[in-house]
């Protein structure tokens, strides 16, 4: 598609990227520090052009104008009409006067964006715009306090502070233009957000929901925990390569499996021992319940495959049950932003008999996947076939998992 195809945007989102990075102190300003191969600001960018199409303006230090312009270039692909970079101020605040200057005269939403949060996903940007749709004249995407908080006094606790009442910040934040615009104008000091601009104002702001990937990009330790995030969706080109739709939705997930019978020691399945049954062959237990289990969820979160996470060349599960399994699939998904809904799965074997521990494995099984509930059945095939001759057991599953 050409970009003079493409509609006039009524909303703009500001990508304020003019920070020096004092804190992350890595010698250049924090937005052209790399994550892997990719800066901060190209992964923010990436996951900009992700979400629901917009004009975008990146506010950068004058010294960055052609490594931003050449970012912006790659990131933004056939959108690059409606994309442009700006030099920024000394202060957050003016660097953000500077991006809504460049904004378009017929934009009605702005949205800021601190490219410091740069793996904020897409659906984020998704629920501020909706939020600003259904008629807000500012929103904030929040997340709830974990941590215990305190007023304190030097090194004095001073009282303690309810955090039902409170919610940490994060952007894009979102404005109706002109809320944004006067309110910058009628400024008499700095505000760290936006919304606290916003509301001296007198406006009032929403929330939505936040998210945890959202995170700010502020010191050596958040830049390793990003680090550590996109390796681990790196492992996986499918998902690098493909960002998430604009609107979160389901994903389902198929997985099979087959084992020969003649394994060393008793056989294991569906997460069980089974006593006085032949082993099956493979290069951890043999259980084709849980491989097919694993196979499912991998392929629903786009996380590739067992081979990839579990294979020879991960010698730890040499030997492994189902729970080992399971359990670092739960973990993969969570890292990528999954959760499990449930898990249908369907052994085919002459042996062993299922159903007086079909329960028991179902228990077994969904514990390890942290308690989403798993189906397990179980079928002969008349004698036909490998599963009907008893040279092995096949597995069948289907996972469905959803994005947190
Ligand atoms: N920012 C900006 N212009 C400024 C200051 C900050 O555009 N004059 C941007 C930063 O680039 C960042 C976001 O605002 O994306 C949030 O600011 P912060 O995390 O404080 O970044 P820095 O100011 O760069 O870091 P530090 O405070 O550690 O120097
Ligand atoms: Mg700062």
């Amino acid at each position: 598609m050409s970009t003079s195809a493409l509609p006039r945007p009524r909303t703009a989102i500001v990508v304020v990227a003019a920070g020096s990075g004092t804190r992350l102190g890595a010698g250049r300003p924090k937005a052209f520090v790399g994550i892997d191969t990719h800066t901060v600001l190209r992964h923010a960018l990436r996951n900009v052009f992700a979400a629901p199409y917009a004009q975008v303006v990146v506010v950068v230090p004058a010294a960055h104008v052609g490594d931003a312009r050449t970012e912006l270039a790659e990131a933004a692909g056939d959108r690059g009409e409606a994309a442009s970079v700006v030099v920024g101020g000394e202060t957050r605040q003016q660097s953000v006067a500077a991006g809504l200057a460049a904004v378009w005269p017929d934009v009605e939403l702005v949205l800021v964006h601190d490219a410091a949060r740069a793996l904020t996903p897409p659906e984020v940007f998704t629920r501020v715009i909706a939020a600003l749709d259904a008629g807000a004249e500012a929103v904030l995407p929040v997340l709830p306090v974990v941590d215990t908080v305190k007023r304190v006094d030097g090194s004095v606790v001073v009282a303690g502070v309810d955090r039902a009442e409170l919610a940490a910040a994060q952007t894009p934040q979102g404005f109706r233009r002109d809320v944004l615009q006067d309110a910058l104008a009628g400024a008499d000091r700095e505000h760290t957000d936006d919304a606290a601009l916003v509301q001296a104002a007198g406006h009032a702001v929403g929330t939505v929901d936040g998210d945890e990937r959202a995170f700010k990009i502020t010191t050596a330790a958040d830049l390793e925990r990003a680090r550590a995030l996109v390796t681990a969706v790196a492992a996986v080109p499918a998902v690098a390569a493909s960002p998430r739709p604009a609107v979160p939705l389901p994903r389902v997930g198929i997985g099979t499996d087959v084992h020969a019978f003649g394994g060393d020691g008793t056989l294991w399945l569906a997460g069980l021992e089974w006593p006085g049954e032949r082993g099956l062959q493979g290069h951890s237990d043999g259980d084709a319940v849980a491989h097919a289990i694993v196979d499912a969820l991998l392929a629903a979160a786009g996380l590739g495959d067992i081979g990839i996470h579990f294979g020879t060349d991960h010698p730890e599960y040499a030997g492994a049950h189902a729970a080992a399994f399971l359990t670092r699939t739960r973990a993969l998904l969570g890292e990528a932003g999954y959760a499990i809904g449930n898990v249908s799965v369907q052994v085919q074997a002459a042996r062993p008999r299922f159903s007086a521990r079909r329960v028991e494995a179902e228990a077994v099984l969904s514990a390890a996947l942290g308690g989403a509930p798993v189906s397990v059945s179980a079928t002969t095939t008349d004698g036909l076939g490998f599963t009907g001759t008893g040279e092995g057991v096949a597995a069948f599953a289907v996972a469905i998992v959803h994005p947190v």
